[in-house]
């Protein structure tokens, strides 16, 4: 059959596209989808709206609104970014569909508030806050509001953080102290301890005795690299060479911490 120049082009277009795309097939993991949290103005009045409220305030305040389990200058949005919204900063929302879940960590099948109870203990160098109390409870509730419309079962675009290829070095944490000094310190400060500002924390400690302890997800070298990548310096995301991520990352996990608590010493 012969087809118009215009639709001939337009099916080759179409079928390059679908080239690209194949379907998933059975044994492959599905491809990622794109999601966009809704906006705070549709955050119910009522009980449920009043938790959900509650549990940002913990979220963005953490020491204010549940200083007795938090160990150091950090909140959760120190490092999930934008209220906990912001793709591959561990966005909240794609973390509720995403339990319960096998962590090899402890070894069981978690739900999202064992999840939450570990950037706790680790993440905010604390302790783990009751399952069933208000302050579980309620960041649970956020995270649930957040994820309002998402699809379940399969991964969302910007779950997590970004995992980075094998680096082509072994990475550098001399060379990676450059990099720091060049693109971090103004804001965290040459001595990684962050800055203060009327009690307050303005930028966050990135290492010292009020950041987290070495027991957590960014003491991993791996992590952490993925984490500046997507995310450092902030509002300028991806623009460090996968390199320049990968040294700045060893060098900040190379300088001193809280210890990982499990660790006896
Ligand atoms: C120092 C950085 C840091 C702080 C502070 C922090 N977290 Fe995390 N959090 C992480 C990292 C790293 C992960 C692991 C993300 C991954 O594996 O991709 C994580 C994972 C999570 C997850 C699971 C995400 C997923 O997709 O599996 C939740 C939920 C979570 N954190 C909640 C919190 C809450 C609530 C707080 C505050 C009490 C907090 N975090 C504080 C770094 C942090
Ligand atoms: C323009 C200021 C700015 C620059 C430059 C910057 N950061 Fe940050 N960084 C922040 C802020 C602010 C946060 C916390 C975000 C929040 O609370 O909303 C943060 C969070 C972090 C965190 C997680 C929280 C913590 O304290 O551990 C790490 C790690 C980090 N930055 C590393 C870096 C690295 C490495 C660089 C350089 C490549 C860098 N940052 C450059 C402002 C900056």
């Amino acid at each position: 059959m012969r087809y118009p120049a215009t639709l001939s082009l337009f099916l080759l277009v179409a079928s390059l596209s679908l080239a690209g795309l194949p379907p998933a097939r059975a044994g492959e993991s599905p491809r990622p989808v794109a999601f966009t949290p809704p906006p705070d103005r549709e955050i119910p009045a009522g009980p449920f709206g009043d938790l959900v409220r509650k549990g940002e305030k913990i979220f963005t305040h953490t020491g204010r609104y549940a200083g007795k389990y938090v160990g150091n200058d950090l909140t959760c949005e120190s490092c999930h970014l934008d209220r906990g919204r912001k793709p591959y900063a561990a966005p909240l929302w794609g973390a509720y569909v995403s339990y319960p879940r096998f962590r090899s960590k402890n070894m069981k099948v978690s739900r999202l508030g064992e999840r939450i109870q570990g950037c706790f203990r680790f993440s905010m160098n604390g302790t783990a806050p009751p399952l069933e109390g208000d302050t579980i409870r309620s960041i649970v509730a956020y995270s649930f509001w957040m994820a309002k419309g998402a699809p379940v079962g399969t991964p969302l675009d910007g779950t997590g953080m970004l995992r980075m290829a094998p680096p082509a070095h072994i990475p550098d944490p001399a060379r990676g102290k450059k990099v720091y000094e060049a693109r971090c310190a103004l804001c965290h400060g040459a001595d990684g301890l962050g800055t203060f500002s009327g009690g307050e924390v303005g930028f966050p400690p990135v290492w010292g005795p009020r950041s987290y302890n070495r027991g957590a997800g960014l003491a991993k070298v791996a992590k952490l690299a993925g984490f500046i990548k997507m995310n450092m310096p902030l509002s300028k995301g991806d623009s460090l060479s996968d390199r320049d991520a990968w040294d700045v990352a060893a060098y900040v996990d190379s300088q001193n911490r809280p210890a990982d608590p499990r660790k006896k010493s």
